[in-house]
């Protein structure tokens, strides 16, 4: 797919790995919705980059957890521009608790995690899928976590909930072929990110000593793959780790 002329929703498109995958589509020429829970300065401040690349872009507040007001946001992101040809599932809530720590995990911390990170871009891809289909064709890109390959990551629940979009990943190919295409990135730890700020430097420190390249994941690199699967016309299902090289043996 040429992303030129296209229109693109990111969800979490004010975060860290969210702003660099929002740039880069812009840069591949596509306008720009950018997804927003509560920090709509942000998503101002990102939506004002993506128009000096002289694409159109605008925001749109989203609480992914809440399953109405989530396809609610999917149709307003079709009507900010006319269209809607790419939706990027970034948008993700987490909170650390130990694995070990097995009664920190509340009912209700584990419900609001899948409810954001598994039932929403369910929610999300349904409801776009709706709009793509209309117009013949679509690409869906989820950004997962290497959390969701491996027992590790800021919680079990958090864990599971990426091993689920995962499979979604999938089982959406699946549903959604041939029109639209659905692809999934998974990231190792990405330093600089809100989500990096909550782990401990010695976590860091292992991390990139246990990767081959000895570095950690680049927002860059996500970025720049979610824009070679939303281009590619014959690859569905995927899952592409990016993590400096640790999971892949
Ligand atoms: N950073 C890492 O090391 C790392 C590693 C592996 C995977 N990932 C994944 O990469 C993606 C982006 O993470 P990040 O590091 O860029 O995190 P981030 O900077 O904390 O951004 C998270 C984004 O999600 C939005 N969000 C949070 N709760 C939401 C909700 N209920 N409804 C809608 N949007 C919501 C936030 O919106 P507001 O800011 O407007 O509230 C923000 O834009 C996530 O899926 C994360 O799991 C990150």
């Amino acid at each position: 797919m040429d992303l030129k002329g296209r229109v693109a929703f990111v969800t979490g498109g004010s975060g860290g790995i969210g702003s660099s995958i929002v740039q880069a589509l812009a840069m591949a020429g596509a306008d720009i919705v950018v997804g927003f829970n509560g920090n709509s300065a942000a998503a101002l401040d990102v939506c004002a980059a993506v128009k000096t690349l002289g694409q159109q872009s605008d925001a749109v507040q989203i609480d992914q957890a809440d399953s109405g007001a989530a396809a609610a946001a999917v149709d307003r992101a079709a009507g900010c521009f006319g269209r809607l040809d790419v939706l990027i599932n970034n948008a993700a809530w987490n909170t650390g608790i130990p694995f070990a720590d097995l009664d920190a995990l509340s009912v209700e911390i584990w419900d609001r995690i899948f409810a954001t990170n598994a039932r929403g871009p369910f929610v999300l891809a349904r409801a776009a899928a709706r709009h793509m289909r209309e117009q013949g064709a679509g690409r869906i890109v989820n950004i997962a976590s290497v959390a969701g390959l491996v027992p590790a990551g800021s919680s079990i629940a958090y864990a599971c909930s990426k091993a689920a979009l995962i499979h979604l990943t999938r089982c959406l190919a699946v549903a959604l072929a041939p029109e639209i295409t659905v692809n999934c990135v998974a990231p190792g730890l990405v330093e600089g990110t809100r989500m990096a700020a909550r782990i401990p430097e010695a976590v860091v420190r292992m991390v990139k000593e246990q990767a081959v390249l000895k570095r950690t994941a680049s927002a860059a690199d996500i970025a720049q793959q979610v824009v070679a699967f939303c281009r590619a016309d014959s690859v569905t299902g995927q899952v592409l780790n990016i993590d400096g090289g640790v999971h892949f043996h």
